[in-house]
């Protein structure tokens, strides 16, 4: 190993994460206007150099990967798809199951080659796997010359850090477990201009005992309704034809506003009345997912019918473990007040298999609610254990030979559902909103229906453009058809 590169290790200089601190709920949350600054020494910095960000997980990393472009962009960085041209690097991490977990430490590895080679390269990691204690230990004690390690609650600070990273020998490392708070006015890069996020609450209270996100992303905070539609009227000035409300539990918005009466109904509603093109939201937890939400969406063309309703598990004793409690028979009545209002709504769905000590009887009720459910599709995942979490003491005698069979069992059925409720298009004319040829095949045009169905068409049309497809055909992935006048 070639000791130029080596960074000094000094403990004390650190923020750490911890598991225990991030529990706690004890802060209120503020809004932040004006958190940013370039650090004087940084302005210009970047010019002529380049970054590259690898983002996993979910819609939050993929906004927050918009926010760290557009800082590091402020300094003069241009970004690169490339790995192998970048000065910079940055891995936007996800914890949600041990498998993107051995993803991040695999492209570790490659990094900390490049930079053996490359004395000028630096590389950091950011986004949940930072904030989880047992990660930031490991890497602490291997000897991967990382440069930067950095929380979900720091990347305002990105430029601050990276101000360390430059001219000091030490591994920067500043994880703060807590609370957190909306920064608002924060540069941003967005990576499409026809879509957009937009996150309308942050972190998450529910803690599902399975689920790492509110030790990562800390408690629930809503962000104001005038943010969310001044940031939604820039959108549309900028030319954008769909917004998607994000956060972990998008139904939960407006409950930390206090003495505001102002829930995710009446926030749907103010975003229809923007009369953006297509609004979508996610994700929703089904358990207090309203029936106002419901008459809200009948109410406004332009928010679009489809609805991703996680549900987890069929077995009411697995969701009380889960600590998502609910009647089956509650969820069941949900989804036939979707269907009756909402025509063609698509639903979709989360499902965990192998919760501990999950019997098999258990699972297929699993089977049987997708059987009466027939969701149009599903992320379907094997139970992952995470420090920290409630669910990771719990006792787990079931193998995972049976979980691997029952995930390809269920998966039989997603595969089943996903062609039949597809095949239910064919014959209708949809609304697609075009994002360009096709990848596969490049004669071919490609889009979104209202349902977030994939839709390839013959004919002519450019991206951004809404334009009437007749269905022909329905695969499993895609509805295939032609464009009508
Ligand atoms: N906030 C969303 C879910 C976000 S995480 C909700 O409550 O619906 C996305 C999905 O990852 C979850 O719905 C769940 O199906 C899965 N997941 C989360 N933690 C997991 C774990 N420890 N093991 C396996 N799957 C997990
Ligand atoms: Fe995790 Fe549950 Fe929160 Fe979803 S609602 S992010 S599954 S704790
Ligand atoms: Fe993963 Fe964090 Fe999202 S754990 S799913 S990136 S909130």
């Amino acid at each position: 190993m070639n000791n130029n590169f080596t960074r000094k290790r000094d403990l004390s200089k650190y923020f750490l994460p911890n598991i225990n601190r991030a529990r706690k709920r004890l802060e209120d949350a503020k809004t932040l206007k004006d958190n940013f600054e370039i650090p004087t020494n940084l302005i210009g910095y970047g010019i002529n150099k380049k970054f590259h960000i690898k983002t996993f997980g979910c819609q939050s990393n993929v906004r927050d990967t918009e926010t760290m472009m557009g800082i590091l962009e402020m300094i003069g960085y241009k970004h690169t798809d490339d790995i192998k041209e970048a000065d910079l690097v940055l891995l936007n991490t996800c914890a949600i199951r041990d498998h993107a977990e051995q993803k991040v430490f695999a492209d570790i590895g490659v990094l900390d080659k490049i930079k053996k080679t490359n004395p000028n390269f630096i590389f950091g990691m950011c986004g949940c796997m930072a904030q989880e204690e047992a990660v930031v230990n490991r890497i602490l004690k291997s000897n991967f010359n990382i440069d930067f390690i950095f929380g979900t609650h720091n990347i305002h600070r990105l430029l601050n850090i990276l101000e360390q990273v430059l001219f000091e020998k030490n591994l920067v490392v500043e994880v703060w477990s807590k609370e957190g708070d909306i920064i608002e006015n924060l540069p941003t890069t967005r990576n499409n201009n026809i879509k957009a996020f937009v996150n309308v609450m942050y972190g998450c209270d529910k803690f599902c005992t399975y689920c790492i996100v509110p030790f990562t992303r800390g408690k629930i905070r809503s962000r104001s309704k005038q943010d969310i539609l001044d940031e939604i009227n820039e959108l549309i000035r900028k030319g954008y034809k769909e917004v998607t409300l994000i956060g972990q539990n998008v139904n939960s918005y407006g409950i930390d506003l206090k003495g505001e009466n102002y829930v995710f109904s009446n926030l749907l509603e103010d975003v229809a009345k923007t009369n953006i093109e297509r609004v979508r939201f996610t994700t929703s937890n089904p358990w207090n997912f309203t029936k106002e939400i419901v008459d809200i969406m009948k109410k406004y063309k332009n928010i679009m019918p489809h609805i991703h309703l996680p549900i987890q598990s069929g077995d009411e004793l697995i969701l009380k473990k889960m600590n998502r409690p609910m009647k089956i028979q509650d969820y069941l009545d949900l989804i036939n007040y979707i269907k009756e209002n909402i025509p063609y709504c698509s639903i979709t769905t989360d499902l965990i298999v192998g919760f501990p000590n999950e019997t098999r009887e258990q699972f297929e009720r699993t089977l049987d609610l997708y059987n009466k459910i027939q969701f149009d599709n599903a992320f379907t995942f094997i139970y992952s254990k995470r420090d920290g979490t409630i669910a990771a003491n719990l006792p787990d005698s079931t193998s995972m030979s049976d979980k691997k069979e029952w995930l390809l069992e269920l998966n039989e059925l997603v595969k089943k559902y996903a062609k039949s409720q597809n095949q239910k298009f064919v014959g209708l004319t949809l609304d697609v909103l075009v994002e360009g040829p096709s990848k596969k095949d490049q004669s071919i045009m490609s889009g979104y229906s209202p349902q977030w169905k994939v839709v390839n068409f013959k004919g002519e049309a450019n991206p951004g453009d809404i334009v009437k497809v007749k269905i022909i055909t329905a695969s499993r992935f895609t509805l295939n058809g032609e464009i009508v006048k």
